[in-house]
Formats: C-alpha cells, structure tokens, sequence
C-alpha cells in the first residue's frame, strides 16, 4: 500500500488515512487563482490533499509549468458508428480531446443509426469502453417518444435539433414540441438544444458564402427558437442551449437562468474569416459586429460555458460548391489551446476560460472535476505559457486534415493526467483505450 500523506501547514482536509499514490507539485489554478501547491493524489485518480507542501509518496514538480484543471467539452461529433472511419472515430477523436486538454467530450446522437433507442445507445457504449482515450457522456435523441423512459436511464444526456441536421432529418413536430419538453423535465437529464427556427430559414436560397449563409439561417431563427424554448420549458426542465450567436440570447438566457454554450468559431471567426465551405456550420458565422459582441461577452464572464461543437467532414465533402458542401468544422483538438493563447496575449483573464472550459462544463454533466479541488477527479493539464504554436492541420491530429484556424497561435498543454495517470507528455498522447460511459453524478448545475 502507498504510503499516506503527511500534509504541512495550511494544507486542505482528506480523510485521514487515504493513501497517495503520487504528489503534483507547481503553481496551480487553486481557488480562483495561481498558487504554489502539492497535490495528492490517490491510486484510483482522485484529489486527495491540497496543501503547501505535502510528502509521503513521488512527488513531480511542473517546473516552469502552470497546473490546470482538464476541460470538458459538452459538444462532439465522432461520427462512429456509421461514419466514414479516415473522417473520424471514437479512438481518433477521443485522442484529439486529450492532446488538447480535454477529459471528458459529450458525444452527440446524429450517427448513423441515430442514438434514438437502447440499443443504438448500448452498441456507442461497447465502442466507448474498448476505444476511448478520455471519458465520455453519451446524448441520447428524443425522435421516438416510446424508447425515451429506458433511454433515460441509460443515456448522459439528451439532444434535441430544432432544424434538421447531419443524420436527424426530421425535427419534432412544432404542435409537440411542448409536451416534449414536459416529458423531458420529468426524467432529469440534462437536455441540449440546436436552436434554430427553421421556419426563419430563407427559401430557394443559393448561398455562395458565409455571408449568404448567415443570410439564409439569420440570426433571428435563433431568437425565434431561444424564445419559443423559454415559452415552452417547464421550470424543472435542465435547459441548455447549444452554439449561441448573438449577445441578445446570451441576455435571454441569463435572465432566465438557462445554461448555454458558445464555440471557438462563433467567437474567433465570421463571415470575414474567408469565403470558403470550409467555415459553412451550422449555426452560420454571423458578422464581424456580432462576433466581437459575443466575444466581449464572454470576456466579461457572461457565457457559462464553451464547446467545440466538433463536426469533421471529408476534405473532398468539403471543398465542394457552397451549397453541396456539409456544414461543420473539428475543433476538440483547438479548443482550449486556442483560448490559451488569448490568455497568454492579456485578451481573456484565465478565471474566465477555466470556468467556462473546465468548472461550468463539469457541473452541468454533474461531473466531480473541472476545479482543482479535493475530492475532486485528478483530470489535470501542465501548461507552459512560453511556447506557443501556429496551428497547422499538419502537425494536428484530426483524420480529415484540416483546421479553420490554420495560422492561428496556440498553447497546447504539454502533460495531460487523466484519472490521474498521464496520457500526454511532452505534446505526445502516450495514453491508453481508458475511457469510460459517464452518466451525471449530481444534478446539473446551470449556475
Ligand atoms: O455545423 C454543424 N454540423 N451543425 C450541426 O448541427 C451538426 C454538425 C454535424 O454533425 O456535422
Ligand atoms: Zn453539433
């Protein structure tokens, strides 16, 4: 057995005779701030003590590196099964979550078949446990009103798409949508909503660019379908909206206490970002003005949470006439890297990025991680704010080859601990098929 750990003064309480495995030592996001710490941490993965010094088992000390808490991210596309496996797979995906700082993905249910009943959800499940780098939370479609009590049960979460998408083509009926929601609030998971009216939608549109894009699914589309939710939802509904555009909804939806996600692309790009098919996603970029609005709110703390919303597409899907090519972009990989960098520039305070990555992402999966805490999962990154990085889908790791950031600086984390084993060193993924299925631990927290 390992030996306990002796804590010095002003160390945190653990229970008094749990044995560390191993001790994190460094400057480390603790309490809303960077400090030099040590943490313990035990054979299973799990926070034990926090203190200013710590001995009793092998201690490794970061260094120049600064300790942060592994991101979540609410919003994936993995694509299997189904999926065309050179686009991408659980393993691949999940490998590119790791290198970028994130633990634990929330997988969507649009793969072929959709995740609409119990056993596409266990068949996701099987591929999970053999193939998975990090942890993942599975979403569940609510397309088939019979299957949701046993999907309820079994699934992390549900997914609900307002508009028809990649794998769902038909969204619920508009004279159903609320006693859906009713049945949704009665089985209390969380439920993620792809906001958008289609019924806003332009008709026979040509889109040549974003710009006409953002035309043909305008922003008020998403004010359409964020206020017919909040008409709708039943207050025990655990709400949250997907890739939100537009600072009116992040006003909405602060006043009503609804979580919500925004996504690097939504923040970093617009319609000036380039005319490729590349950047078509859906929602549409929106306008430069937009955009710097949403990204000011969210430098003041305002968007709970941020999500990659990854959707690879093939290079050949992709670099078609506007109107053929699939809309999506990948993104777990660049994530918090991006973000990183914007911290390291003086633009976003790093409070900010790790309680909308990390802390609030966690608590609305009803996750024990995302703050470095005791008790907590030991889901930890090294980060070193010196060396940054041009992102070039060459030295990226997403089968389909491409980034919207090319060119774009980064800061990847250079040791990524999982569970409280290490799955990247030195920029490398050097982890194993550790992944599991999680369900919410606690209730979601949308504050
Ligand atoms: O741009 C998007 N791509 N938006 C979605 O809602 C789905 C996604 C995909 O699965 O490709
Ligand atoms: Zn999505």
């Amino acid at each position: 057995m390992a030996p306990s750990v002796r804590r010095g003064r002003s160390g945190n309480r653990a229970p008094a005779d749990e044995a560390a495995a191993w001790i994190l030592a460094g400057r480390a996001f603790v309490r809303d701030r960077l400090q030099p710490v040590e943490i313990a941490i035990s054979e299973d993965g799990r926070i034990l003590a926090i203190g200013k010094v710590l001995s009793g088992a092998p201690r490794h000390d970061v260094g120049e590196g600064v300790i942060l808490p592994s991101a979540t991210d609410l919003h994936v596309h993995f694509r299997e099964p189904g999926g065309p496996a050179d686009v991408e797979t659980i393993a691949t995906g999940t490998v590119q979550a790791a290198l970028g700082g994130v633990a634990l993905v929330g997988e969507m249910p649009n793969t072929d078949p959709p995740v609409a009943d119990v056993d596409a959800l266990a068949e996701k499940e099987a591929r999970v446990r053999t193939r998975a780098a990090v942890d993942v939370l599975l979403y569940a479609a609510p397309s088939d009103p019979r299957a949701l009590g046993r999907l309820a049960v079994r699934a992390g979460a549900f997914k609900l798409y307002l508009s028809p998408t990649t794998g769902i083509a038909t969204p619920p009926d508009p004279a159903q949508l609320g006693p859906l929601l009713v049945r949704l609030a009665s089985l209390g998971l969380p439920v993620a909503v792809h906001a958008e009216d289609p019924t806003r939608f332009a008709r026979d549109s040509d889109p040549k660019d974003p710009t006409d894009w953002n035309r043909a699914r305008p922003p008020s589309s998403e004010r359409a379908a964020v206020e017919r939710l909040l008409e709708l939802a039943p207050p025990a509904l655990r709400l949250h909206i997907a890739h939100v555009t537009e600072v009116a909804s992040v006003v909405r939806l602060r006043e009503a206490g609804v979580s919500f996600e925004a996504t690097p692309q939504h923040l970093l790009l617009s319609q000036r970002s380039g005319t490729s098919p590349r950047t078509k996603v859906n929602p549409p970029l929106r306008s430069e003005a937009d955009r710097r609005a949403l990204w000011e709110s969210f430098v003041r703390g305002e968007v709970p949470c941020l999500a990659s919303d990854h959707a690879p597409h093939s290079t050949t899907s992709k670099d078609r006439p506007f109107p053929l090519a699939p809309s999506g972009m990948p993104g777990t990989e660049t994530m918090l890297p991006l973000f990183l960098a914007r911290v390291r520039t003086g633009e976003l305070e790093l409070p900010r990025l790790v309680a909308a990555a990390c802390d609030r992402p966690a608590r609305w999966f009803g996750q024990p991680h995302g703050r470095i805490a005791v008790g907590h999962r030991a889901h930890l990154l090294v980060v070193d704010f010196r060396v940054r990085t041009r992102l070039g889908a060459r030295r990226l790791h997403a089968p389909c080859g491409w980034t919207a950031f090319e060119g774009s600086e980064a800061i990847f984390p250079r040791e990524h601990y999982f569970h409280g084993e290490r799955i990247v060193s030195d920029g490398e993924f050097v982890g194993r098929s550790n992944g599991t299925v999680v369900r919410p631990e606690f209730a979601p927290q949308p504050r």
